[in-house]
């Protein structure tokens, strides 16, 4: 028994994936109903592919990742990564992860799995690369600016949609509902990001790509009369939000407006994947515009996966990215999601109208990164739009909100 064991011990494999100990843990913060389903899509396709890896779903709940990121940076600072977690490109995943040395690059699944021909080039490039080594694979691109509405609700008040919205028939609409009784737009920022979405995206509305991209290179300013306009009408909005905003998720407001307590909500698609989780009928029950003043853009939320390095179990996470980036799970995720594709070569006709309608706005719109997911700006300014909101939603004080932000600019700026 002794000599058995000792034996046993002798012949003691390294790796912990050798002991029997095959895992693979994937961090993100899906948990709504809509991000759960299609984050199990994924994870049923790698389970049909590796069936004796265990997966651990490391999930952190709370929209956007607000309460998911610092406890992914204490493991990441305190050398206990997951194998492979959710980022966003550009300042996220560059920033955050890459410039402190927690991602191995991925480069050469580039080349192996064809991605570098079926994956948009200037995204990779401009928002996953750094010195010519790239560093994540999206599962999906969410459209930021999309404005939701209840389909019954709107046509029992006498409103009707078109295909695209100004601000000021927009306005129209919420006096009626409001002379209604109805709190026109459903926000749940209890992670305040809900409502800095609803700036951002009000914010594309008044200044257009152009001025957006003049905004996060410097060449506009936060205190330009443009911007201000923006933050008036955003003030303006909050007359007609539900009163119970602060106390409510991103998630539960799209409930409210599935059960016609609200008629609108300003979100990500991702919005779509809890439309499609009530089964809710595209048109019948539930519709979408450009958020006002915004179509012809395309605000990018993109999810992607990295590689930790020092991962404990590299070649589960190697093949869990490679599953990732295939066809397969990009027509599977998406569907659930509410994102579309980021590979451009799958089969359209296996999504549903909005994924057309979102996967034709990506293809022919103006693309800008988002700056409330962490894409367009350092990490410090994200929180300090954060902040800014958050004082904003109670003393709607332009100055204020302009200032924190002209400064914020500056300070992020001298930490480039
Ligand atoms: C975004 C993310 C989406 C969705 C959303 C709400 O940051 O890119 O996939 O999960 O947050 O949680």
């Amino acid at each position: 028994m002794a000599i058995a064991a000792l034996f046993a011990i002798g012949q003691a494999p390294v790796t912990s994936e050798a002991a029997g100990e095959d895992k693979l843990e994937v961090f993100s913060w899906w948990t709504s109903g809509g991000e759960a389903a299609a984050l199990n899509g994924l994870f049923n396709i790698y389970k049909k592919q590796d069936p004796g890896v265990e997966i651990v779903n490391a999930t952190v709940a709370g929209g956007g990742g607000s309460a998911a990121r610092p406890v992914l940076q204490t493991r990441l600072a305190g050398g206990n990564p997951p194998d492979s977690w959710q980022t966003h490109p550009g300042w996220e995943l560059l920033g955050q992860y890459v410039e402190p040395g927690y991602c191995e690059p991925i480069t050469e699944l580039y080349k192996s799995d064809g991605w570098d021909k079926a994956f948009p080039k200037e995204l990779v490039a401009n928002l996953m690369t750094k010195d010519r080594k790239i560093y994540a694979v999206l599962a999906g691109i969410h459209r930021g600016n999309v404005l939701w509405y209840n389909t019954k609700l709107l046509e029992k008040n006498g409103i009707k949609v078109g295909n695209r919205m100004t601000f000021d028939e927009f306005f129209a609409t919420c006096d009626k509902l409001k002379a209604a009784g109805i709190p026109a737009l459903g926000v749940g920022d209890s992670g305040i990001w809900a409502s800095a979405e609803l700036f951002e995206n009000t914010l594309l509305g008044v200044i257009g790509p152009k001025g957006w991209s003049d905004l996060f290179t410097g060449a506009m300013q936060w205190d330009d009369p443009k911007v201000k306009e923006a933050m008036k009408l955003f003030a303006k909005m909050q007359n007609y939000v539900n009163p119970d905003h602060s106390a409510q998720s991103w998630d539960q407001a799209i409930k409210a407006l599935m059960e016609g307590k609200v008629a609108f909500s300003s979100m990500g698609d991702w919005a779509d994947g809890e439309f499609l989780k009530a089964n809710m009928k595209e048109k019948a029950d539930f519709g979408w515009v450009s958020h006002p003043g915004t179509d012809g853009s395309f605000i990018v939320v993109a999810d992607g996966f990295t590689l930790a390095k020092g991962a404990p179990h590299k070649d589960a996470a190697l093949a869990w990215l490679k599953m990732v980036g295939s066809k397969e799970a990009q027509e599977a995720f998406n569907t659930l999601k509410g994102s579309i594709p980021a590979r451009t070569d799958v089969d359209r006709s296996k999504f549903d109208a909005y994924h057309q309608w979102s996967m034709d706005s990506f293809a022919k719109d103006k693309l800008v990164a988002s700056c409330v997911h962490g894409e367009a700006a350092p990490a410090a300014f994200q929180q300090a739009l954060n902040d800014a909101v958050t004082a904003f939603v109670t003393d709607k004080n332009v100055d204020n909100f302009a200032n924190a932000l002209v400064q914020a600019a500056k300070e992020s700026q001298s930490t480039k």
